[in-house]
């Protein structure tokens, strides 16, 4: 980089996303700003930023309500520095409006208590919650990367399968990056932890799939989409998202479904996320 590019701002990484922040700083050529994270004997939390800052990127996903308050905790210490706030992941967004009366908005609710000017975020569920935060917000597409990483797998006939109409953009958006088909499979949800998937007008018959979503939390959609694929004699099946969230057992439900991997991002880090959407954000921010 040149010393006129050079770039003074620095990056600071919570909890939650401490390797996509070491990432991106070096992306960046910046320095990264070490915060303390304690813990009062009451659990009440405690957070201070050691280095001196004056231009400051808080990098965070918002996985747990934890990773909320921490995030809610290093925007006010930064408060005396310019600030952009980046939620690789950012949690409640499935509850974007109401479904039933009288539930919370609890996309709206959360998104409100950032007080930050510019927010980024990757592939959020509802680009409509987007509206919800007071200062700019923009959301980053992260599926081209999970093309790219495909092309290197070098699959056979490979197809991208969204398992709702709600994913089809994503496939669409990593099956061009390579040159591909993507469809779309018909979702119902039946309960909390359990769907019916039905096929649209896909042929799988010997071809290498690879079932995109935003993200995978119970497993449960990415198993009744495996099920199918396979009744349908579809060869290798990997199951790829954004967002790995993979709560309880789904790792263990999807492996025994017949996914021959899983891949993710590394906006939540986990075992899984083998795709760093670092160079997007550092893109974004340059
Ligand atoms: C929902 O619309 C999302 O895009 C995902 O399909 C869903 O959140 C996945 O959840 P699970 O893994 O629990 O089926």
């Amino acid at each position: 980089m040149g010393q006129n590019n050079y770039i003074v701002m620095k990056i600071i990484g919570g909890p939650a996303s401490q390797l996509l922040a070491t990432r991106v700083a070096s992306e960046l050529g910046c320095e990264l700003a070490l915060a303390e994270y304690e813990r009062f004997p009451d659990g009440e939390a405690y957070v201070r930023i050691l280095d001196e800052i004056d231009d400051v990127v808080i990098i965070q996903s918002t996985v747990s309500d934890e990773d909320l308050i921490c995030l809610l905790q290093l925007i006010d210490a930064c408060s005396e520095a310019s600030v952009k706030v980046v939620i690789p992941y950012f949690g409640y967004a499935r509850q974007g409006r109401r479904f039933q009366p009288r539930e919370a908005i609890s996309a709206k609710v959360m998104a409100k208590t950032i007080g930050a000017d510019e927010i980024l975020t990757v592939n959020i569920h509802d680009p409509s919650v987007l509206d919800y935060f007071s200062g700019k917000a923009h959301d980053l597409d992260a599926a081209p990367l999970i093309g790219e990483h495909i092309r290197s797998l070098d699959l056979r006939k490979p197809i991208f399968i969204a398992p709702d109409e709600f994913a089809g953009a994503l496939a669409r958006s990593a099956a061009s990056k390579l040159g591909v088909d993507y469809d779309v499979l018909e979702k119902k949800r039946l309960s909390g932890n359990q769907v019916e998937i039905k096929a649209k007008h896909l042929d799988v018959a010997n071809r290498d799939v690879i079932i995109l979503d935003d993200m995978i939390s119970t497993g449960g959609t990415m198993t009744e989409a495996i099920e199918l694929l396979r009744r349908q004699k579809s060869n290798d099946i990997y199951v790829a998202c954004i967002h790995p969230v993979l709560a309880t057992n789904a790792v263990g439900r999807l492996f025994k479904a017949g996914a021959k991997e899983i891949i993710a991002t590394d906006t939540i880090e986990k075992g899984v996320s083998i795709i760093s959407v670092a160079p997007l954000i550092a893109g974004a921010l340059k």
